[in-house]
């Protein structure tokens, strides 16, 4: 049920902190320690190199996931469109682990690199939403996202429920390889749960945001570095599938590359600017688009911020931004729909579970 909420996608948005206590409750013992299946944790400890496998936002969690895994834990990791997998099989590493990330557990082109990989003796981890779905049975562990049923056809909460699951798996891999991360994660992710209150009790200023920048344009760009690439992507992808705005998510030194030759006067750009190691070399990207014409949003971060900035994010762990940047994509992409009487919780030609190949 909608209860208060205009739409699910808003209500599942407001549930982002919640969600966030419960996984904290979920993966962590008495003694406030990260608590995974036993199973899980020697399953990636064998692992020499680990897979994740997924599609449109689950891929773009698996993309932050990947950073966990391969900064905290130390595990080569890489990072597949499930679609793709078959025709471009990357040559597979001795013990290689497979994750498949998918909130419903039901889509068909992850199941069927699932069965593949199967076949050929390989383990398999699914992160998912809902326990018993089918990838959930197929595989050999399941990690759950205790995120509450996800109605909206744009997912929201399963993003950050993944990235956070996906976090909590890469620290407990890098505890059991006695690698010192100097992240106490469960204090950081609650800290990342009061930043996410903090921009949804914003909302009016997301609103005012997606007025300005997005009420009468025909597209958007999403650019960032680093982390802030892989939201960019997640950023665009929402704004698309609701508003149907044409927006494309780039990394901000790619533009020169090309994209920037679709930079006309008023073309919003929508920059991240979380990340201290690409603070300046993304405000560089803001300029040379600026200069082109382009109107640009910019997002940064507690601490990082200038005064030309159009939002200012509350301070997290730099690594776990995402969880909190997105909510501000989100909720500015669902007023843009809005704003353009659009089917919010049902956009046109998409449907919540992709059981078809
Ligand atoms: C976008 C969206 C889709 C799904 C994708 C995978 O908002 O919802 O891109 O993320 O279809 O679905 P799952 O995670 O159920 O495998």
């Amino acid at each position: 049920e909608k209860g208060t909420y205009a739409h699910f996608m808003l209500k599942e948005i407001n549930e982002q902190p919640a969600v966030m206590r419960k996984i904290i409750q979920n993966y962590q013992d008495d003694e406030g320690q990260l608590k995974i299946d036993r199973n899980i944790s020697e399953a990636v400890k064998e692992a020499d190199r680990v897979y994740i496998i997924a599609c449109g936002t689950s891929y773009h969690a698996g993309l932050v996931g990947k950073e966990y895994l391969e900064k905290w834990a130390q595990i080569p990791t890489e990072v597949h469109v499930a679609s793709e997998f078959s025709y471009n099989m990357p040559l597979l590493s001795e013990k290689p682990l497979f994750i498949f990330i998918s909130q419903s557990g039901e889509t068909a082109d992850s199941r069927a690199v699932l069965v593949n990989i199967k076949e050929k003796g390989y383990k398999s981890l699914t992160i998912t939403n809902v326990q018993g779905s089918t990838l959930s049975r197929e595989a050999n562990f399941t990690m759950l996202l205790h995120a509450g049923p996800e109605i909206a056809v744009a997912s929201t909460k399963a993003y950050t429920a993944q990235i956070a699951v996906l976090s909590i798996l890469a620290q407990v891999a890098a505890r059991d390889n006695n690698i010192d991360t100097n992240v106490d994660l469960m204090p950081e992710l609650a800290k990342v749960t009061t930043a996410m209150s903090a921009i949804i009790d914003d909302a009016d200023r997301m609103e005012e945001i997606a007025r300005e920048y997005l009420s009468e344009t025909r597209n958007a760009f999403f650019i960032g570095r680093s982390m802030d690439y892989h939201v960019s992507l997640e950023g665009s992808l929402k704004l698309k599938e609701i508003s149907y705005i044409q927006a494309e998510g780039f990394a901000g030194g790619e533009l020169k590359h090309g994209t920037i030759a679709l930079i006309e006067e008023g073309t919003p750009v929508l920059a991240l600017a979380t990340q201290e190691n690409v603070n300046l070399s993304i405000r560089g990207n803001v300029q040379e688009v600026e200069a082109r014409g382009a109107k640009a949003c910019i997002i940064s971060s507690e601490g990082l911020e200038k005064e030309e900035d159009t939002y200012v994010l509350p301070h997290v762990h730099e690594l776990l931004t995402p969880l909190v940047s997105v909510v501000a994509y989100q909720l500015i992409s669902y007023y843009a729909a809005l704003h353009r009487d659009c089917d919010v919780d049902k956009p046109r030609n998409l449907a919540k579970s992709v059981t078809v190949e």
